[in-house]
């Protein structure tokens, strides 16, 4: 789909995102998840404490005629924090394009190297798009335990 944008994250997106986080994980990850898991996963304790973080490094949101339909980060030692893609807008590119700015972003900062921790969910787009698999991980989610990878990509010049 051709229309979609990428533009930098403003602070008056973080409800947007918010929604998309909690959509996303609640709609699409809940099929490579438990429903406890997914539940422990899908909170945002303080909005506050949300929108702080989203303005605390460089970030983007994916727009289709001006609705909001995915966003990501990049913090500066090239970690990919956040990749999430609104349930009604999966499978169109939203996050590849979003991607492209990461690694656009990466390389301006002279970084040869990217990396995120994938859900089960997200590591095919990770792989497909370049990332390999360092380890699988468990982690520790308000009280549930999810599996999750380590992975990176490098940056040629
Ligand atoms: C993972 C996610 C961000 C991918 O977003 P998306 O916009 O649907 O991805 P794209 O359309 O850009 O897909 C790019 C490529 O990856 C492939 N891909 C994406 N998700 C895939 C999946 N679950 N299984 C297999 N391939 C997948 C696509 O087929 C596409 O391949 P192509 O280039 O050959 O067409 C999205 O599914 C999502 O929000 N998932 C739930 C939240 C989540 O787990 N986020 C990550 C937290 S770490």
């Amino acid at each position: 789909m051709n229309n979609i944008s990428v533009r930098p994250l403003l602070p008056s997106d973080a409800d947007s995102t918010a929604d998309i986080f909690l959509r996303a994980i609640r709609e699409v990850a809940a099929k490579d998840y438990s429903p406890g898991q997914i539940n422990a996963w899908a909170q945002i304790d303080d909005r506050a404490t949300w929108a702080n973080r989203r303005a605390s490094r460089a970030a983007w949101i994916a727009e289709l005629e001006y609705k909001a339909v995915g966003f990501t980060d990049l913090v500066l030692d090239g970690y990919i924090d956040m990749m999430f893609v609104h349930p009604e807008y999966q499978g169109l590119g939203v996050a590849s394009l979003l991607l492209e700015q990461v690694e656009q972003k990466a390389r301006e900062l002279g970084l040869n190297r990217i990396h995120t921790k994938a859900s089960i969910t997200a590591r095919p787009f990770f792989e497909r798009r370049g990332f390999r698999v360092l380890k699988s991980q468990q982690v520790k989610k308000r009280g549930e335990t999810l599996s999750n990878f380590i992975m990176n990509k490098g940056l040629v010049a």
